[in-house]
């Protein structure tokens, strides 16, 4: 008996169905389309930015059930049935931004930006893990997260502030 090839085509389709910011979306996609890709150009959230789009640069990052992951290292058909959240979703109901991205403006931990949304995705995942991380710790675990203008200092500046504030208003990063 011949054994069947299971392995897809190029052109085959899936249909998947993932929470993206408290919103569900059902939608076809091809199996080899990425994540970064299924975000910006099916859904339209521009905001999740491809730099290098082979996992250095962080500028991709979002939260998949939490957890900060390169969305240009995924594929869409990979996060079926899954939550994430993007930059898109950081802000309140009413449009007022994360405490994270009010420290971030407050700091100037940004110039051009282009890093910005994977780097405050980073900083999202690593405060919920760790609320009151030393500058080292803020260092190390944003190794990952290329910025091109800043210098880092006022990242890491911004970074303190929100863990600061998220404590004092003993708010959980979620
Ligand atoms: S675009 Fe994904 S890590 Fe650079
Ligand atoms: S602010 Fe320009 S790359 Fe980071």
């Amino acid at each position: 008996m011949q054994e069947q090839d299971e392995t897809p085509t190029f052109s085959e389709v899936n249909l998947i169905s993932v929470t993206v910011n408290g919103h569900l979306y059902e939608r076809q996609v091809s199996v080899r389309m990425l994540l970064s890709d299924f975000l910006r150009h099916v859904l339209h959230l521009t905001g999740t930015h491809v730099g290098c789009e082979h996992g250095v640069c962080g500028c991709c990052t979002v939260l998949l059930n939490g957890e900060a992951v390169r969305s240009c290292l995924m594929l869409a058909v990979q996060s079926d049935g899954m939550a994430l959240t993007t930059i898109e979703g950081m802000a309140g109901t009413n449009s007022e931004l994360h405490p994270i991205q009010q420290a971030f403006q407050e700091k100037h931990g940004l110039q051009c930006g282009f890093c910005t949304p994977g780097i405050i995705m980073s900083v999202h995942a690593m405060l919920h893990e760790n609320p009151n991380p030393t500058e080292e710790e803020i260092r190390h675990e944003l190794s990952g997260n290329l910025c091109r203008c800043t210098g880092y200092q006022n990242i890491v500046e911004a970074v303190k502030l929100a863990a600061e504030r998220l404590h004092a208003s003993h708010m959980e990063v979620e």
